[in-house]
């Protein structure tokens, strides 16, 4: 049964961080996962740049273009109409210049219908932050292990264990929310870290992705939450189920099927008419 929800605005987010109640955050790419996934309550979606790598079948997150995350938000815009929907800024989309990114964040919210969007980086992209949210976006900064600087970064790793390298995300976080950022993700930073963070906060919603239970919400990749991902797991994702079990045996079953010729069974196709069937017969001699 399809129900209705109510639309997910920011009012409605910054009342949730008022009544303590955890936002719920997923990534999303296409139009069936998005009808579940708000039918199931889900709160934001996040359309994130990890298509490359969990439909293109990428190595990485940088070769996604704007007209790829444009493609798939729309499609999830149309399977979630009510969700708080968000546009993650590809590689390139957004570090050039503040004109560039203005440009590409208006093209999320005009084509695809998004809430708002998301970058990664700390202090240095806090121009790029301000541009986009006095041309009237909002954005949210993303920060911690952010993927699109994994060569920086060295891997794929917990970002912030030192003191000093905390004090530089707590810093940055705190820059993004003063550059107008009315939310920061902070990705795979340790939970007193995030746990810090979001007591600094003062008009800003902190999400947690691998970073503990203070965040005011969290978000998962959807992909590492039901086996749908072939190459890693990472032990921030939880596995709620393994879809990706079940369609490879279903897989299976149907290559089995169509060789003993179980499928298709009388059920999976139509007849016709004996008197049809001899009038063909004599049409075609
Ligand atoms: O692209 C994405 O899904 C993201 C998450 C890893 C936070 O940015």
């Amino acid at each position: 049964m399809i129900e209705t929800r109510q639309k997910i605005t920011l009012p409605y987010l910054f009342q949730k961080v008022q009544q303590g109640e955890p936002i719920t955050w997923l990534t999303c790419y296409d139009y069936p996962t998005a009808y579940l996934q708000e039918q199931a309550g889900i709160e934001m979606i996040l359309v994130g740049d990890s298509l490359g790598m969990t439909m293109l079948g990428y190595e990485s997150t940088l070769p996604v273009k704007m007209d790829d995350m444009i493609r798939h938000a729309c499609a999830v815009r149309r399977g979630a109409p009510n969700v708080f929907l968000v546009g993650d800024m590809p590689y390139m989309s957004y570090q050039p210049s503040n004109e560039l990114a203005v440009l590409n964040a208006g093209r999320f919210m005009a084509e695809a219908g998004c809430d708002a969007i998301k970058l990664e980086g700390g202090a240095a992209m806090a121009p790029r932050i301000r541009a986009i949210v006095d041309s009237g976006i909002p954005a949210i900064g993303h920060l911690g292990l952010t993927p699109q600087s994994v060569a920086a970064l060295g891997g794929f790793r917990l970002q912030g264990k030192s003191a000093s390298l905390a004090k530089v995300i707590a810093d940055d976080a705190k820059a993004l929310e003063k550059a107008g950022a009315f939310a920061v993700l902070l990705e795979l930073v340790p939970d007193r870290l995030c746990k810090v963070i979001t007591e600094r906060a003062e008009n800003c919603i902190i999400m947690g992705l691998g970073s503990g239970l203070h965040a005011h919400g969290q978000l998962l990749i959807y992909h590492d939450m039901f086996g749908l991902y072939p190459k890693f797991k990472p032990k921030m994702a939880k596995t709620y189920g393994n879809a990706g079990e079940v369609i490879l045996k279903g897989l299976q079953s149907y290559c089995a099927e169509v060789k003993s010729k179980a499928f298709p069974a009388r059920e999976n196709w139509f007849g016709m008419q004996d008197e049809e069937f001899d009038g063909l017969k004599k049409m075609l001699g």
